[in-house]
């Protein structure tokens, strides 16, 4: 997976720290990022056990759901997608796509999603096998140690050249799958959610016996909360992929990145580290326009103004109040041009032969 790393510059990046990106979202362009990994041997255990159809859980826009249809599509299994909440009238895209894939969506309410676990789902279904919200199990972390091992310098040397590893987290099970598979280097996990602080012994939960011990989560770099949008993370993914072309996700990990960049900025990383990034895919990437389509529009909106709206004021009150919509109007397209969110076309897949 090495063609996988891509060393990045910015210009907040301290000299002495070197860093690069494990681009997991280039794996697929459907079963992306992490997602793979905590299928692969929940997958295989499905197939060992003769439960060729898959029940597991999660939100309108759980990557886990849109991941776990698509991977059925592709093997031709049933699967049923417990969803957290009433049926909106209006489906998410998440679900629109897992329903083409030809997932079953079963809405439940979310005060009954929340105590999902104490239902006996395996006697409801015992013909499926259960994957728990996000992959969240021992499996799930088992093949994520293969993210870890992936960054290793060879199989005769699985100590890590590299001091730190940050890695979003969601339910702990990534993070968890790497603090087992890395030796010698601090892995550091970034919570997307608030005040989860519980996700230090979900974590902990799937970590082996002689696990790397040098391992945190920092809880303080969510922004607001998961899933929260603010313009200061769409300005810092912008910036970031122009800098980088490294497309970000805006749940996990543009708040990986814009921690990373605290924590280099704040001295965190002593001089000479060396950081490794793992980018967990669902890359919904956020652009700008050209700086030249500013740089036009603004010009033409100030000429139009002086030129057009100024004399015509003089001249009567209708052609003004035309003006003024105009101008509102011209204001709008550069306000939403600023802000303008795109879903970018996933990238090639990287890996050929990939079949689940
Ligand atoms: C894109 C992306 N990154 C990171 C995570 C967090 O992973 P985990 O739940 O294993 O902590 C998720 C959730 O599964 C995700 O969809």
């Amino acid at each position: 997976m090495s063609k996988l790393i891509q060393t990045f510059h910015t210009t907040w990046l301290p000299d002495m720290i070197s860093a690069a990106m494990l681009r997991l979202d280039r794996v697929h362009p459907e079963i992306q990022g992490n997602k793979w990994f905590k299928l692969k041997y929940n997958l295989q255990a499905a197939e060992r056990t003769g439960k060729k159809q898959l029940l597991t859980f999660g939100g309108a826009y759980s990557n886990h759901i849109a991941a776990t249809a698509a991977a059925c599509r592709m093997i031709g299994w049933p699967c049923i997608g417990v969803i957290r909440g009433e049926r909106p009238p209006v489906l998410s895209h998440t679900l629109i796509q897992a329903e083409a894939d030809g997932m079953e969506l079963q809405f439940i309410s979310r005060e009954a999603y929340r105590h999902k676990t104490q239902v006996g789902w395996e006697t409801l279904y015992p013909d499926h096998y259960i994957i728990p919200e996000g992959g969240h199990n021992v499996l799930g972390a088992l093949g994520c140690e293969e993210i870890a091992a992936s960054l290793n310098p060879g199989p005769q040397t699985p100590a890590a050249d590299y001091t730190h590893l940050l890695c979003p987290v969601g339910t702990g099970t990534t993070l968890a799958g790497i603090i087992n598979a890395t030796q010698g280097a601090e892995v550091i996990g970034i919570s997307a959610l608030k005040g989860a602080t519980s996700l230090d012994d979900d974590v902990q939960a799937l970590l082996k016996p002689g696990h790397n011990p040098n391992w945190r989560i920092f809880h303080n770099f969510h922004e607001g909360g998961y899933g929260k949008i603010t313009p200061a993370v769409i300005d810092f993914m912008n910036a970031f992929y122009t800098e980088t072309s490294i497309p970000l996700d805006v749940v996990y990990t543009a708040k990986m990145m814009l921690a990373f960049r605290k924590l280099a900025l704040d001295m965190y990383f002593p001089a000479g580290s060396v950081v490794r990034l793992v980018h967990t895919g669902a890359c919904r990437a956020i652009f700008r326009w050209p700086p030249a389509f500013y740089a036009f529009s603004t010009v033409f909106t100030i000429f139009e103004q002086l030129y057009v709206f100024l004399p015509t004021y003089r001249l009567n009150g209708f052609n003004c109040m035309k003006q003024i919509v105009r101008l509102l109007f011209a204001a709008g397209i550069l306000i939403l041009s600023n802000t303008t969110v795109k879903a970018q076309i996933a990238n090639p897949p990287v890996l050929p032969n990939f079949r689940p």
